[in-house]
């Protein structure tokens, strides 16, 4: 292993820097040159190149988003834009990659895998928290207390008005950025992908649940099957008409931000394993952090989206709620 690239892709999720910072560091102590690429996979393509050393990645473990920026590519879902990919890494002769993103980030790389033999290691970077082979992933302990912080203002006016508030939090396909932020906030309900969200059995516990507390917070993912919170919000409000009813929706304030402690930490971690991960020559793995100790998970397992929430967490979630 004697030259690896590292770029960001998908999201941009705080601690990405931290990872980042980590990779360039392990590699230069173990004298392999790095070369970041600029905007993920499209970067990759349009051979957007640069030589990364210890100074570049100084004083950015407390920076949000990526100094590498991101992107989302549709051209390196085509065979042409891979094929592009693979001449520019054989061109600057990359020996390893590693790759800071999520889901759709790791499907790519294990679809590159059959015209590249160049191996890919990644290192979980979303605020999902979505992704099997990590008890976190970079940016999702930031994000939730993002949530936290930000809905505890929202508790201060519900309160004081005795509102009924529909808070509105990412996660396009997983619910755990709601589930942690509304047993940190100590939300009345939660409502997410993963469960059956029954919007009757709702109104009636809003309903009976009234007497014990005069402000009322639900979370809501963004993609739960019931739709957004203006979609569930309104449902309510015809069936509880004096009830105050607002809507928040947080959006892209949740992915940025410092990161916490625990996200520098964690993202060290992995940016650190990454680079000996290549060089014990693994391939087509993320690594994670599993109780503690670093894990190696294969990109196709890796991706499968956890759908399983523990039990015990949810039967807790259901006493202390409503
Ligand atoms: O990367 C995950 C995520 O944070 C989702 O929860 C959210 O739906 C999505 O990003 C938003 O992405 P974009 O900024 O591309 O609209």
């Amino acid at each position: 292993m004697k030259k690896v690239a590292v770029f960001t892709s998908g999201g941009d999720a705080p601690g990405m820097n931290a990872c980042l910072r980590a990779v360039v560091r392990t590699a230069l102590y173990h004298k392999i040159k790095v070369v970041g690429i600029m905007h993920g996979y499209d970067g990759m393509i349009k051979d957007e190149f640069i030589d990364l050393d210890a100074k570049s990645v100084a004083n950015i473990i407390h920076r949000g988003g990526t100094i590498l920026k991101t992107a989302r590519s549709q051209k390196f879902l085509t065979l042409e834009g891979r094929q592009k990919a693979l001449a520019n890494l054989q061109k600057h002769k990359i020996d390893g990659v590693i790759v800071i993103g999520g889901d759709g980030s790791f499907k790519g790389a294990l679809e590159f895998s059959k015209i590249c033999s160049i191996p890919f290691v990644g290192c979980p970077g979303t605020i999902d928290n979505d992704l099997i082979g990590t008890d976190f992933t970079i940016g999702y302990d930031t994000a939730i207390n993002t949530v936290v912080e930000a809905v505890d203002k929202i508790r201060d006016t519900a309160e004081s008005h005795d509102r009924l508030f529909f808070v509105e939090v990412m996660g396009r396909d997983a619910g755990l950025i709601a589930l942690r932020a509304g047993i940190g906030v100590g939300a009345e309900s939660i409502l997410m992908p993963e469960t059956k969200t029954d919007v009757a059995d709702l109104i009636n516990r809003l309903k009976s649940g009234r007497k014990n507390k005069s402000s009322k917070i639900i979370l809501v993912a963004e993609g739960d099957e019931a739709g957004g919170a203006f979609a569930i919000a309104e449902q309510v409000k015809k069936e509880l008409p004096d009830f105050d009813t607002r809507v928040t929706i947080l959006g892209h304030i949740q992915r940025g931000g410092n990161p916490t402690a625990m996200d520098r930490v964690n993202s060290s971690r992995m940016g650190f394993a990454a680079v000996e991960a290549l060089m014990k020559c693994e391939k087509s793995v993320m690594i994670g952090i599993v109780n503690k100790e670093v894990a190696y998970t294969h990109f196709e397992n890796a991706v499968k989206h956890i759908e399983k929430l523990d039990p015990d967490l949810m039967r807790m979630v259901d006493i202390l709620s409503l």
